[in-house]
């Protein structure tokens, strides 16, 4: 059974519901999920002032646990057509973890939020990608086997790199039916080629 991280950041609820839906389909899949969000950087009553979600559930996670995880998913919103502040900082503060190879091997993945539809969605994706890639890591998209991104009777998010929705500039639009059944078909995805990775690791380890 592969343990997975699904790592969001969230402003207005778009990402938290994906890292959802993220979190849904690697359970179907039979892993072991824990779903944890990157500290705020927002003063709160700035965030509040902005009508930030406040009331996010999840746990926040430290930097230094990454390495307990077979794959890491992480969700944020657009900043201009590149991860969000918030979700960078977090990732700054694994030099570490990245000197001595901790996370190696493991596998990644990466979901996003727009306000419109050609507003950074793929570049903050390949974004997220270079990260995880300095860090050794896996990449794993969304695979067009995953036929729903292929749509065109109406608006929808979803790319072959991962997951996505479209908040509209009001942010009144919440992930569709189909954004987050893609975004399940991404976690379930993830999660079985982490246990096929993390099966052969444990062989590995056995054998030598
Ligand atoms: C400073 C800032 C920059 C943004 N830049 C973009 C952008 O480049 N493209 C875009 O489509 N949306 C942009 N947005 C909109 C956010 O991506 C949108 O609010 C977010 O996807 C909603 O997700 P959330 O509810 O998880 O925070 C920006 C928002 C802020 C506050």
């Amino acid at each position: 059974m592969a343990r997975i991280l699904v790592l969001y950041y969230s402003m207005y609820g778009h990402t938290e519901r994906l890292a959802e839906a993220v979190a849904e389909g690697a359970r179907e899949a039979g892993a072991e999920v824990v779903v944890k969000r990157v500290p705020e950087l927002v003063p709160e009553e700035v965030a509040r002032q902005a009508g930030a979600k406040l009331d996010q559930k999840a746990p926040v996670a430290s930097p230094q646990e990454l390495d307990q995880y077979d794959a890491i998913i992480v969700g944020t919103p657009t900043r201009y057509g590149r991860m969000a502040a918030q979700m960078a900082n977090f990732w700054d503060q694994t030099g570490s973890l990245w000197a001595r190879g901790a996370l190696v091997g493991k596998v990644g993945s990466a979901f996003v939020s727009t306000a419109t539809q050609h507003g950074g969605q793929e570049t903050t994706l390949m974004g997220i990608h270079t990260m995880m890639l300095h860090h050794g890591m896996v990449q794993v998209g969304l695979p067009y086997a995953a036929a729903g991104q292929l749509r065109m009777d109406e608006i929808t998010g979803g790319s072959p790199y991962g997951a996505t929705t479209l908040a509209g500039t009001d942010g009144k639009r919440m992930p569709s039916e189909n954004e987050l059944a893609l975004a399940r078909w991404q976690g379930r995805h993830v999660a079985e080629i982490a246990a096929r990775l993390a099966g052969r690791s444990a062989e590995a380890r056995a054998a030598a």
